[in-house]
């Protein structure tokens, strides 16, 4: 193997940027070039793909986002589309690509390897932490404590009031980063997916709490909740309760901006430097894991065959720690 690919795909994580850097440097170490391919899997079509250097990937470290922009591409689901791909991977002279993404990456980069006989290794980057087959996926971390911050925030103004906020993070199927940032953050409601969420009962929880001396509460739910988010959390206590003071503060897309933590960069340099070498080594069709703080490959589909799933005693201590 002479040269691979690799790309960033699917919304993006900080800690991509870490990722990219192991993926070049630990090529260059041990011989092979490197082409950096723009957009994701539309870039990979368009065929904008560039050679990169061991200083093309200086100082991005602490950089979030990702140096090679990523996009959702709708052609590469195509049969048509992966043929296109193809011809440019193979008048790049590329010979593996490590994609760097969730599960939606994966399933392309399975098509592509299937159809075109292309080596893929996956490398898990999202902040939702639900990519399955792997504890951890890079951005998570970062998000968890971006969310925190804005959470200590949140609850100096709700103290001084005396106010019940709801606070919406990201997850549109799965929980992690509400119940990470619910543990740490001391929220007295943690609404996920995950678990059905009764407003008659997290009602009545306020309610007592109140008559317990709590005079503000923190609520967080999680977007994919089936509540429908923070604005619906908020007219069901406004309509049950005779809670007036409520407010709702939508975190959104700043979970996913940020200079990645100590962990993440660590874990993307590790996973990113055993993308390249599980291609050395001949794999294909693999991604990268976290299994136990080990890293390990895994069949790719793992990450939607497999279900992650949220701690229990973590939901459980949620709950204990806020009577
Ligand atoms: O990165 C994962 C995620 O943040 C989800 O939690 C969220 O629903 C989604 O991406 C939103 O992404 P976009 O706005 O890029 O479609």
């Amino acid at each position: 193997m002479k040269r691979i690919g690799v790309l960033t795909s699917g919304g993006d994580a900080p800690g991509m940027n870490c990722a990219i850097r192991a993926v070049v440097r630990t090529a260059i170490y041990h011989g092979l070039e490197v082409m950096g391919i723009e957009r994701g899997y539309a870039g990979l079509i368009a065929g904008d793909a560039k050679q990169m250097d061991a200083r093309s990937v200086g100082s991005i470290l602490n950089r979030g986002g990702t140096i090679l922009r990523t996009a959702r591409s709708e052609e590469f689901r195509t049969p048509e589309g992966r043929a296109r791909a193809a011809e440019n991977i193979k008048r790049y002279l590329i010979e593996g690509l490590v994609v760097i993404g969730g599960d939606g990456t994966y399933r392309g980069a399975m098509h592509l390897a299937e159809e075109q006989g292309v080596p893929c290794v996956g490398v898990p980057g999202t902040i939702d932490n639900d990519i399955g087959g792997t504890d951890y996926t890079i951005g998570f971390d970062t998000a968890v404590n971006t969310a925190l911050d804005a959470i200590d925030k949140i609850r100096d103004t709700a103290a001084s009031h005396d106010r019940v906020f709801i606070v919406e993070v990201m997850g549109r199927g799965v929980g992690f980063i509400a119940l990470s940032v619910g543990v740490a953050g001391g929220a007295e409601v943690v609404l996920v997916p995950e678990t059905r969420s009764d407003m008659v009962a997290v009602c009545r929880q306020l309610e007592t709490g109140r008559k317990a001396g709590k005079m503000s509460s923190i609520i967080v739910v999680a977007e994919g909740d089936e509540t429908g988010g923070a604005v619906k959390v908020e007219e069901e206590i406004r309509k049950s309760t005779d809670f007036t003071d409520v407010r709702v503060c939508v975190l959104g897309h700043l979970q996913r901006g940020g200079a990645p933590t100590a962990y993440d960069r660590i874990m993307a340099s590790r996973f990113g430097s055993e993308a390249v070498m599980a291609l050395m080594r001949g794999e294909g069709n693999v991604m990268v894991a976290s299994e136990k703080g080990e890293i390990a490959t895994r069949p790719m589909s793992d990450s939607w065959t497999v279900k992650r799933e949220l701690r229990p005693h973590l939901l459980e201590l949620a709950k204990k720690l806020v009577v």
